[in-house]
């Protein structure tokens, strides 16, 4: 029987892109091939998601007599179950986890990687079968080897991240992930279950079509924004236009279709919210990172996401995020940077 060499599954990428690099350890592959692993168990349970009125709802006992844990507790206890157990990493930040986790055993000090993660996004898409998903940031810790890692190994400012993904649960099921040299994407072939290279070297459009804001909160934003907005719904032909406006409400979801189309993504500050309300962490910043890999730009309104030195696990940022022609004109209308 022959084998289609090429199409390549994940691991076999991330081993083919070592071979370049003959004093590489494989740490990194490692880790992405655990947080694969990982991924492949949270897909099953999103898949029965559904059935929870069967199998049991969420805290409760299911008909075998075992306690259902919340499918975003779940999704955290698998990420860092495989990251815990396997070699390449040090210590994890999690949206589900007060503070940082250092692993501080024999080999976990020896590991040169931390991860941050935000285990399920749009959770609340949950029981209306709608699109959820993974985001993840990887840091070389800067505390030194052979130690438990420290707070100064998490909180990096996102430029310094080696490596940065999401998985997507969605109609099929995707892992992308960036590192300096690009962005691939793999979608998840039930048959032989591994992500199998689907989306080489992804670029994000410079312009597109898709606006994605939540409007409910239109007059919570600031003057320049809410003329950005108004500007998006008066496009016409003559100039880039008509836009469409897509807003899932899980910002997996919503930034992996603008990357792959071309649009902007932008979740503001607002009266009640000044701050924003997505994580700087585990939300932006590996988001950030993807889209700068492809072409794209992030920012806060005040500037480049990547460079803000983080001060805390959970804090949040205003975030404008999308194709570079489309967040230049933002910066212009809305008079952000
Ligand atoms: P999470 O489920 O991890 O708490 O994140 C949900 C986030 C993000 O995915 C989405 O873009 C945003 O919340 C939606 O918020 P609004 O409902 O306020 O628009
Ligand atoms: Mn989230
Ligand atoms: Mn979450």
């Amino acid at each position: 029987m022959s084998i289609n060499r090429n199409v390549l599954t994940l691991d076999e990428f991330t081993l083919q892109q070592l071979r370049q690099f003959p004093t590489a350890t494989g740490e990194l592959s490692r880790l992405l091939r655990d947080m694969a692993l990982a991924a492949k168990r949270v897909n099953v349970e999103v898949n029965k998601a559904g059935l929870v009125d069967i199998l049991g709802d969420a805290g409760s006992i299911n008909v075998q007599g075992e306690d259902v844990k919340k499918l975003d507790i779940f999704a955290n206890n698998q990420f860092m179950g495989v990251l815990q157990h396997g070699i390449s990493c040090a210590g994890i930040g999690s949206e589900e986890m007060d503070d940082f986790v250092v692993f501080d055993d024999e080999i976990s000090n020896n590991s040169k990687y931390v991860v941050l993660f935000d285990p399920l996004d749009g959770s609340g898409n949950i029981d209306v079968n709608v699109s959820i998903g993974t985001i993840f940031g990887v840091y070389k810790r800067v505390s030194p080897l052979g130690k438990p890692c420290t707070k100064e190994d998490f909180l990096q400012p996102g430029k310094n991240q080696v490596a940065a993904g999401y998985v997507v649960y969605g109609s099929s099921t995707m892992f992308v992930y960036a590192t300096r040299r690009g962005v691939n994407g793999f979608t998840l072939d039930p048959s032989i279950g591994e992500f199998t290279m689907s989306h080489p070297n992804i670029t994000c459009p410079p312009s597109g079509k898709f606006y994605s804001v939540n409007h409910g909160n239109f007059f919570q934003y600031n003057e320049g924004v809410r003329k950005y907005i108004d500007g998006c719904q008066r496009k016409t032909k003559e100039n880039g236009g008509p836009y469409t406006q897509r807003y899932i409400g899980s910002m997996v979801a919503d930034v992996h279709r603008n990357l792959i189309k071309g649009g902007i993504f932008m979740y503001p500050g607002t009266i009640e919210k000044p701050g924003g309300k997505l994580r700087l962490l585990y939300e932006a910043n590996p988001f950030a990172f993807i889209l700068e890999v492809a072409g794209g730009v992030a920012t806060d309104g005040i500037g480049r996401i990547l460079d803000i030195v983080p001060t805390s696990l959970h804090q949040r940022t205003p975030l404008f995020i999308g194709s570079k022609l489309m967040m230049e004109e933002l910066a212009e209308v809305a008079s952000i940077k």
